[in-house]
């Protein structure tokens, strides 16, 4: 039997997760993880902490503090915000362990061995201020293809291309904002150009089967033909390749591999920790046990991620996958564009985001944490970007979650309680038979199953006609049907569709309720209300089902008012499928006369202030940089009254030192009429702190407090950045009391 590896690109641990990267490639991956679960699939879903790299060296710069620090404090948030929202990762490792590392070491070994590896002594950028080499993101410039500026060293943000450094046009070191030179250094390359054709071969056989725009990245990534890739850089932090079989130590000092390279292997190394720790843990599984997700040819790796990850999962990984030899390579690779936030992009330093953190703070319950992966869900980018806003997760939960979903179980639960003494009805003699005979229907389905729901429709007269009324078929008929479109879209990774498909189920259910009309029939009719009632809380479970890869806490609680457990929100039991859910969803199989709990309201409302509240938060307290902050509108253009908000005044200082350990930062102690202030300002390397006593600057006196190297800033100092970037304080033209104001 096939089995599905699953993999969600492995975030940098330098920041916090927000909506952006849980819609490109967490919730859909943990839906499909859940989906194939239950229809008794063999799943094993892994992902972990990214923590090399100068993603994260950058981040501890600026947070001026060591990158362990920083790799430790995200770690630990997002594995936490991620647990909360429900991600049922069967392992979530991070890249800085050392099976890792050892790992990653001998992988590079055994390429250097198979020939798949060449060293060369290669140009590089470096900085003769700061005195070191500029790997990727420490230098910034003009992409050379598309042309977008401040592209980064390695990859451009904007098209997506991903080239040499030394091809990058106007480079700028962002480490002391001066043009690098070029110096040699030694590094190795991975003979990428040697697999051309047979990663050409690799992505046309996907072709028909994987996504449009993935297929697209590929091709013409192709047909710009590929280069040998270096994969080490000049770092101190990461896989040092300094103690490597095979390679010169002299010349090996100081280099780490490429945050690529060891990260996509990540997910192999995850895998190895998962069966480790099972085989301790005495849970049937073996340490070897890894090799069944990535040796054996039957195992099907989906690898889930967003859209800037393309080449680095469907060339460089299987590529390096063949190098290695006997790995398999990605089945598929759903890869998602991106999300934007009430019509702009996501964007940290302009507080444009919503951290998950900060959600799950704010809201602190199941159901919102439910009616956020429903929203992010029935709004996924699959085939283009899409948009978060408020207003529709509002709109999800109330009219959607609350209105449809949640109506139905309470309307349902709270009938058979007070009319049917709180179970699953007894059917009564006159439908004795229904059980065996949805049973029936089941097999009829499955006989048909290619076709559609019309045509099903016309056998309602010539073989169920006798013994079910039209209601009842129809009902059995949109579960069966239903279920099979789900399962074909969440198979096609069409998850949105498959989303929306599942509600239409409680729509579904609704219609035959008020159809059925119970509260009338309890009196007219009382053996045809069992009957209703009977299906009703039938298809109460059902949902339960069909709706726990979306809304896996909403999907508990109501089986819990079944007395049923565990089987929701439990990861995969070491791979091994327990049973096929979805089969038993569509049966209706819960036993006459069984226990339901008094159900409790699975979704209150969420009324306008609280979405308002939320509304507000966006884009205040934007990160003060040392370049002016421009206010946004939709034009461009502020009003005089956005100016107005602005009180700027004239400070003096009156100390400046260094700020310790920051190659940017003074400190100063600056007087603004009966005020003192502390105030940094970025500009060590354009003044030296004593040049800045007794001058008279231009402050921003009402902007809130930040935090900078565990220092706090008082206000902001305004500068002229010139095109070299070079920085220069604005002050007032004649001598002028401190304090004095700006307009
Ligand atoms: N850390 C990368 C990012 O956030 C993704 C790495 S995916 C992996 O863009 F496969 F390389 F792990
Ligand atoms: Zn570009």
């Amino acid at each position: 039997m096939s089995r599905t590896l699953i993999t969600s690109a492995l975030p940098y641990a330098n920041g916090y997760i927000h909506l952006g990267h849980l819609a490109g490639a967490y919730l859909p991956a943990d839906i499909y993880a859940r989906y194939m679960r239950l229809a008794g699939k063999e799943v094993l879903y892994v992902c972990g902490s990214d923590e090399h790299g100068v993603a994260i060296t950058i981040s501890a710069d600026k947070e001026g503090v060591p990158p362990k620090q920083i790799i430790d404090k995200y770690h630990k948030a997002n594995l936490e915000a991620f647990a909360k929202f429900g991600m049922s990762f069967d392992f979530y490792s991070r890249t800085s362990n050392k099976l890792h590392h050892e790992d990653s070491v001998f992988f590079f070994e055994k390429m250097l061995s198979n020939g798949f590896l060449t060293e060369k002594e290669e140009e590089q950028f470096y900085d003769e201020k700061a005195k070191m080499f500029l790997p990727d993101r420490y230098v910034e410039g003009t992409c050379p293809v598309c042309g977008e500026e401040g592209a980064r060293g390695d990859q451009c943000d904007k098209c997506g291309a991903y080239y040499e450094q030394t091809e990058l046009k106007n480079p700028i070191s962002v480490v002391s904002n001066t043009v690098p030179t070029i110096k040699k250094t030694t590094h190795w390359y991975f003979k990428l150009g040697q697999f051309q054709e047979f990663i050409e071969t690799y992505i046309e056989s996907n072709a028909g089967e994987w996504k449009e725009n993935v297929l697209q990245q590929c091709r013409s990534w192709l047909k710009m033909g590929l280069a040998d890739r270096a994969i080490t850089r000049d770092l101190d932090w990461g896989v040092s390749i300094e103690n490597a079989k095979g390679v010169d130590k002299e010349k090996a000092k100081g280099k780490v591999l490429y945050v690529w390279f060891d990260a996509v292997l990540g997910y192999i190394t995850a895998t190895k920790e998962w069966a480790m720790v099972q085989e301790k843990k005495g849970l049937g599984v073996k340490a070897d046990d890894w090799k069944k997700w990535w040796k054996d040819e039957s195992t099907q790796h989906i690898a889930f991620i967003g859209k800037d990850n393309i080449v680095f999962h469907a060339i460089m990984l299987p590529a390096l996958e063949m190098a290695f030899g006997g790995l398999i390579m990605p089945h598929n690779i759903p890869a998602n564009e991106f999300l934007n936030l009430e019509g702009q992009k996501f964007s940290k330093s302009r507080n444009w985001s919503i951290d998950l953190r900060d959600f799950i703070d704010d809201f602190n319950t199941t159901q919102a944490v439910d009616a956020l992966r429903y929203t992010l869900a029935t709004s996924l980018p699959e085939n283009k970007d899409a948009d978060f806003t408020w207003k529709d997760f509002q709109a999800k939960n109330n009219n959607e979650l609350a209105a449809i979903l949640g109506n139905y179980v309470n309307r349902v639960l709270t009938f058979v309680h007070k009319n049917m003494g709180g179970r699953v009805p007894i059917l009564p003699d006159s439908y004795s038979k229904l059980q065996s005979i949805t049973k029936d229907f089941a097999l009829f389905s499955l006989m048909y199953k290619d076709r559609t729901e019309e045509e099903l429709h016309t056998y309602y007269t010539s073989e169920f006609e006798s013994k079910l009324s039209l209601n009842d078929f129809n009902i059995l008929l949109a579960f069966s049907v239903g279920a099979r479109k789900i399962s074909r879209m969440y198979r096609h990774f069409r998850i949105k569709e498959a989303v929306a498909e599942t509600m239409n189920l409680a729509r579904a259910a609704n219609k035959y309720f008020n159809d059925e009309e119970p509260w009338k029939t309890i009196k007219s009719d009382p053996d045809k209300c069992h009957k209703t009632m009977f299906m009703c809380t039938q298809i109460v479970y059902s949902l339960s089902i069909f709706f726990s890869p979306i809304i896996p806490y909403t999907s508990a609680k109501i089986q819990k008012f079944f007395n049923i457990s565990g089987l929701i929100l439990g990861m995969s039991n070491g791979g091994v499928p327990t049973k096929n859910f979805i089969r038993e969803a569509v049966n209706f199989l819960v036993p006459e006369g069984s226990e339901i709990a008094e159900p409790t309201i699975l979704f209150s409302p969420y009324e306008d202030d609280v979405i308002q509240q939320q509304i507000a938060k966006l884009g205040i307290n934007a990160t003060p940089t040392h370049n002016a902050q421009h206010i946004e509108s939709n034009d461009g253009l502020i009003s005089i009254d956005d100016f107005s908000k602005m009180k700027l005044q004239v400070g003096k200082v009156l100390e400046a030192e260094a700020v310790p350990k920051s190659k940017k930062l003074i400190k100063m102690q600056v007087k603004v009429g009966d005020e003192r202030r502390q105030v940094l300002a970025g500009v060590a390397e354009h003044y030296k702190p004593e040049e800045l006593i007794g001058k008279s600057i231009v402050v921003v006196a009402n902007l809130r407090p930040a935090t900078l190297m565990g220092l706090e800033s008082q206000g902001m100092m305004l500068c002229a950045s010139d095109s070299a970037h070079n920085l220069f304080f604005l002050t007032p033209e004649k001598d002028i009391a401190d304090g004095s104001v700006v307009k």
